[in-house]
């Protein structure tokens, strides 16, 4: 089984400290996990801190995994490239190998992840002719056909509807089932995270302020902390839990810890 723990990791972009102390138990692979936070909290920074595309202070542990088994999907996914999607896909599984020819296992895999996704349909289009809830979906087929050991995906629902998002987060949490790989979403729905995450990371002030269960991270407390809104988490009428919003907390978010 993978697992991932962060140890005091920080991040800064010139003098900018972004991540101060951001620090994890182990993270188990097999499951979705969430990772929240504001706007501008520090989500797509320690995604690019764990991929190794920025240095600081601090440890990244894998267990289970070499470092070349990670995949990053970035919150956004231009594609200008003059590819089909399934071209694309095939860029992404044999980029590094040093060759083109594809075995019939890797084309069976290709084959296989457009399938998951839900675009087979897709798969003659040119990249840069797709809508942005397509792409998205081309984007994230592209991060698992190598069939990663850490998967980071920021923000990987943004442009999709909502009959894709649930299909999405689905066929997520079964590639995390089956592959026992870490999977760490960064997202802002909320009730998509309750509803699909099993683990969540809240990140605010630099650091990781909680991590576990969803529904223990996920207090209306702890979101009053981390977005300033006050909120409800109330089971619906089939029983399963739900944020409802109220409105904007009378204290602005950090200065008040929720009592
Ligand atoms: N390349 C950069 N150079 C300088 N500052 C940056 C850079 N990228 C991000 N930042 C700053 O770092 C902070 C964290 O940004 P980051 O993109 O990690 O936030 P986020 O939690 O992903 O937000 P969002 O929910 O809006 O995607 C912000 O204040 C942002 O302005
Ligand atoms: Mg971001």
């Amino acid at each position: 089984m993978v697992s991932l723990a962060l140890e005091g990791v920080e991040a800064r972009y010139g003098r900018k400290q972004i991540l101060t102390d951001a620090s994890t138990p182990e993270i188990e692979g097999g499951m979705l996990t969430a990772l929240v936070g504001a706007n501008a909290a520090g989500k797509s920074t320690l995604f690019r801190r764990i991929a190794g595309q920025l240095r600081g202070a601090g440890r990244v542990r894998l267990s289970g995994a070499e470092a070349g088994d990670l995949r990053y999907m970035p919150q956004d996914t231009a594609m200008s490239a003059a590819l089909t999607v399934y071209e694309s896909i095939i860029l992404a599984l044999k980029q590094g190998t040093g060759g083109w020819r594809l075995s019939p296992r890797e084309l069976a895999a290709v084959d296989a992840v457009l399938h998951r996704f839900g675009i087979d349909h897709l798969a003659q289009r040119q990249l840069p002719e797709l809508s942005g809830g397509q792409r998205q979906s081309v984007s994230i087929a592209q991060t698992l056909v190598t069939r990663p050991k850490l998967v980071l995906m920021d923000e990987p629902t943004s442009a999709l509807d909502l009959y894709r998002q649930y299909e999405v987060l689905e066929a997520l949490r079964r590639y995390a089932e089956e592959t026992g790989a870490v999977v760490i979403l960064a997202l802002h729905d909320l009730n998509q995270v309750m509803r699909a995450c099993t683990t969540t990371l809240a990140l605010a002030e630099g650091r990781i302020l909680a991590t576990g269960p969803t529904l223990e991270v996920l207090t209306p407390a702890l979101i009053r902390r981390l977005y300033g809104i006050d909120s409800r988490v109330e089971r619906c009428s089939r029983g399963c839990p739900m944020m409802i919003v109220d409105g904007p907390a009378p204290h602005p978010p950090g200065q008040q810890v929720g009592t």
